[in-house]
């Protein structure tokens, strides 16, 4: 969705929103006038700024950003005037006619409700072993009115007031985690009635349990998208596990952040690729004498996290390339011998205009990765543009 000359500045101003006010909670939690919840301060207003909104309001967005620049020059008159004696006056005379000048975007459009745990961050790092938590506590809680496709068409769904949403469509990714953190914690109710109409689960799962819940959730919903679409709208990263490479003691996949990462699940991997790492996944039972690669992962849970994530129940020769800051954004299926355009299934709207489904020249792999290299992945919560 970055395809508009506005997505840098838009993606910079919405960056400095959220970077604002988490800030401005850790200095309330530094001075002790935020409380504690979850594990974490809290955010102690009912609303917060957000950047959702602006996304689709350019000229509230220009508005919002042109009056940071006022209450910035504000801001340095104030200081000046502190400064400097003679033309004090003057500058203070400047503070309130720059603070009545400004464009003010309009209240609702940037300001959303909060929760506590708004700017809460999940610290589960999107590890295979948390996926496979949440999906146990999934079945066990979950499935029932959210389904097993997580499609919202459960068995208990058509008795439900309100229809469950569909976890594979842009809500989890246009809600902060936070805020997914509270409802599963404490519910969800209607805006007009304030009827419940989805119970809390606090008193019968913790907040990691909840974290967890998110992963599965992610990865379920990406999944199901690249079976019902053949893409990921919405961009998901590369679950993180225990890699072995040769005789050196074992490493995260997170710890090669900054390079590109290539998995490839089965039993043997194509010959290393000096632009990726590449990683050989192997299946939760390998035939004998199997793993020949430089580096190894192999748990049952990392097999299953990524066959979720592609949205297969066969991922053994499935290749899977994450960029350099961890998003997935390149699927080789099975059999594939070539690389085609097709194959970037994280992409932005940009790209997808260009020759869709053209075959690559030889080599395929390379025009994919600078593509994939071309167009970063942008931020993606709480209204955060991919
Ligand atoms: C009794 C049925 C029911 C069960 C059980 C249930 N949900 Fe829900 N869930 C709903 C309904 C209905 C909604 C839509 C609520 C609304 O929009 O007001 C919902 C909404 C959600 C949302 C979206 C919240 C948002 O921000 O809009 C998430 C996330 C969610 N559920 C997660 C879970 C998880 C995780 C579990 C298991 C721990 C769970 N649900 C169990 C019925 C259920």
């Amino acid at each position: 969705m970055n395809s508009t000359p506005e997505a840098d500045w838009l993606n910079l101003l919405i960056g400095l929103l959220q970077g604002a006010q988490l800030q401005l909670l850790r200095v309330l939690d530094a001075l002790g006038l935020a409380g504690q919840v979850h594990g974490q301060p809290a955010w102690p207003w009912s609303q917060r700024l957000s950047g959702e909104n602006l996304l689709i309001d350019l000229g509230q967005a220009r508005s919002l950003a042109w009056t940071l620049v006022f209450v910035a020059v504000a801001l340095l008159a104030l200081l000046l005037a502190l400064l400097w004696r003679r033309p004090r006056f003057y500058f203070l005379a400047m503070v309130p006619m720059l603070l009545i000048a400004a464009p003010w975007p309009e209240a609702h459009v940037v300001l959303v409700p909060a929760t506590p745990t708004s700017f809460q961050a999940s610290p589960t790092g999107f590890t295979a072993a948390s996926i496979a938590k949440g999906r146990v506590l999934y079945e066990q809680n979950c499935v029932a009115c959210h389904g097993v496709d997580g499609r919202g068409e459960g068995p208990l769904a058509a008795s439900l007031a309100v229809w469950p949403p569909n976890l594979s469509g842009p809500l989890l990714w246009r809600r902060a985690d936070g805020d997914l953190l509270w409802r599963i914690l404490h519910g969800t109710r209607d805006a007009q009635h304030g009827r419940a109409t989805m119970p809390g689960f606090g008193g019968k799962i913790d907040e990691p349990d909840a974290w967890a819940l998110i992963d599965y959730m992610k990865a379920l919903g990406a999944g199901q998208s690249l079976r019902a679409l053949g893409s990921w709208p919405q961009p998901i990263g590369l679950p993180d596990m225990a890699v072995r490479c040769g005789s050196q003691p074992p490493r995260t996949l997170a710890s090669w952040r900054g390079q590109r990462v290539r998995i490839v699940a089965g039993n043997a991997a194509p010959a290393e690729d000096p632009r990726l790492v590449t990683v050989l996944l192997v299946p939760p039972s390998p035939t004998a004498s199997s793993a020949a690669a430089d580096c190894v992962a192999q748990s049952a849970a990392a097999w299953e996290a990524l066959a979720l994530i592609a949205g297969t129940d066969r991922l053994a020769g499935t290749q899977l390339i994450a960029d350099r800051d961890g998003w997935l954004r390149v699927r080789g299926e099975p059999g594939n011998t070539g690389w085609s355009d097709d194959d970037l299934v994280c992409r932005s709207e940009r790209t997808t205009a260009a020759g869709q489904g053209a075959a690559l020249p030889a080599d395929g792999l390379g025009a994919l990765i600078a593509r994939m290299d071309a167009e970063p992945v942008r931020f993606v919560k709480g209204g955060f543009i991919h």
